[in-house]
């Protein structure tokens, strides 16, 4: 069989990652990007995401994997182009699909007389139709042919390569075998079932997919807040909720709820389009309005130990939105650290990835510390944001020994509630009793 030659538009976290997992099953691939410095930082053999195991793979499949600016160096020859460039939300919600229709027409430009587009990035129900006929009246005359693919993608960032070498499914909707019949060759060395289907429901089963476990996650933080409350304990509810095949035990743990670039934007987007046809669904809405307050959550339980923080010290111990990446897309850190510093608070940081990218944010406002017993040094109160193994494995103690007033606010519940109990410290987590004496 013949190896297809592969472009891949937008080399971030699912592009990247499709590319190097494409090349390292034998597919010649070009990835082209906008931004000159990653484009640099590849072809230097360099990684510009921290994405475990990927560096490892891109070293690996450097024979038959190359990166470019130039749309026309990886599409001129490509049987195949993948898109998965942004798709950010708009202020009003709705999917921003500019980056895909500019890479639309970047690609029509520079490819050959025929390819299939595969749309990777996530995109609103009906975006591949949209796409085919601009394609249809970008090459109209050309003698040039499109046909356009949604092969939306499930990776989990920080467990991306594993993900997507070893994906539980891969949809494919195709409107026509032709197209069934080269993505069944572009994924036929992976493991992974394929289930084909038409076009809109593949987008579909990606907006269905992310809001069902966003819904997960906002169901299992009310009844957390509820357990609070009432006095049941939200790791024995989750665990015997979990026992049910039903159910399931995945998504099922209580926190200060999600981030990252995928579940805030995609259930406002599938919001904005359910209303925009009329037929609001209203369980996402609720998820969405629940995540917005259990973000910030730890402040409102902070604010019964201090009326006002003002000249507090409080150290922050993680940053990313979760463990596993240097990504702050919407991590809780963000609106965190913002309430704090406007309150008059000295924030003290730390975090073992995303520090760097935080810099970006607040250069100078937040003071930046190299381990956990620096972040935790003469601080008033602690918040953990990111359960990152350094904080699931640390000794209490060392909140007792390092902070001045060891008051832990665990938004990702780190710690055994017997444990902490053992230490002469203050600890509140999510859906837990309080350990310590509350003042
Ligand atoms: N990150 C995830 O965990 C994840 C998971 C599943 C799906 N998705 C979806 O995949 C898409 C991409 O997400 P991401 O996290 O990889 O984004 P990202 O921001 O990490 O990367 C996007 C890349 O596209 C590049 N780009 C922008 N415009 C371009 C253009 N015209 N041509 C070529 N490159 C261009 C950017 O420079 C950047 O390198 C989004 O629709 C997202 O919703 C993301």
């Amino acid at each position: 069989m013949r190896t297809i030659r592969i472009a891949v538009a937008g080399t971030g976290y699912v592009g990247l990652v499709t590319a190097a997992v494409l090349a390292h099953v034998g597919h010649d691939v070009v990835g082209v990007d906008v931004d000159e410095e990653r484009v640099r930082t590849l072809n230097s053999g360099g990684c510009p995401i921290f994405e475990p195991g990927l560096p490892e793979l891109l070293e690996e499949s450097r024979e038959n994997l190359s990166f470019t600016l130039d749309y026309r160096e990886a599409c001129a020859d490509a049987d195949v182009v993948f898109i998965a460039v942004p798709t950010p939300e708009r202020v009003d919600g709705s999917a921003n699909l500019k980056y895909v229709f500019a890479s639309v027409e970047q690609v029509a430009e520079a490819m050959g007389p025929s390819c299939v587009v595969v749309v990777k990035s996530t995109v609103p129900i009906g975006t591949g139709d949209r796409v085919q006929r601009h394609f249809e009246s970008l090459l109209a005359g050309t003698g040039r042919e499109v046909e356009v693919v949604a092969n939306p993608e499930f990776l989990s960032q920080g467990t991306a390569v594993q993900d997507m070498l070893h994906a539980s499914r891969v949809i494919i909707g195709v409107e026509s075998e032709r197209a069934r019949e080269i993505m069944a060759r572009v994924y036929a060395d992976l493991p992974s079932p394929l289930l084909f289907m038409e076009r809109r429901s593949a987008e579909m089963v990606k907006y269905a997919s992310n809001n069902f476990l966003a819904l997960k996650i906002a169901y299992i933080n009310e009844i957390a807040n509820l357990c609070d409350l009432l006095g049941a304990d939200i790791d024995d509810v989750a665990r015997g909720m979990g026992a049910d095949p039903r159910i399931g035990d995945k998504f099922l743990r209580a926190g200060i709820g999600y981030g990252g670039s995928c579940f805030p934007k995609d259930t406002k987007a599938l919001h904005w389009l359910s209303s925009f046809h009329d037929r609001e669904i209203k369980t996402v809405k609720a998820a969405i309005e629940v995540n917005a307050v259990q973000k910030i959550s730890l402040i409102k339980r902070a604010h019964r130990y201090h009326s006002d923080f003002e000249g507090l010290t409080v150290a922050v111990l993680g940053l990313a939105f979760k463990p596993g990446t240097d990504d702050l897309r919407e991590a809780p850190s963000l609106d965190n650290v913002a309430i704090l510093l406007d309150a008059g608070a000295d924030v003290r940081v730390w975090d073992p990835y995303a520090m760097d990218n935080f810099k970006r944010f607040y250069p100078d406002e937040v003071t930046y510390c190299a381990s956990i017993p620096e972040a935790l040094a003469d601080a008033d109160m602690c918040l953990i944001l990111t359960e990152w193994p350094d904080v699931l494995s640390l000794d209490p103690a060392v909140f007792v020994e390092q902070m001045r007033h060891p008051l832990v606010l665990d938004g990702r519940n780190c710690y055994a509630l017997d444990e902490m109990a053992r230490h002469a410290l203050v600890y509140e987590s999510i859906g837990r009793r309080t350990v310590g004496t509350a003042r």
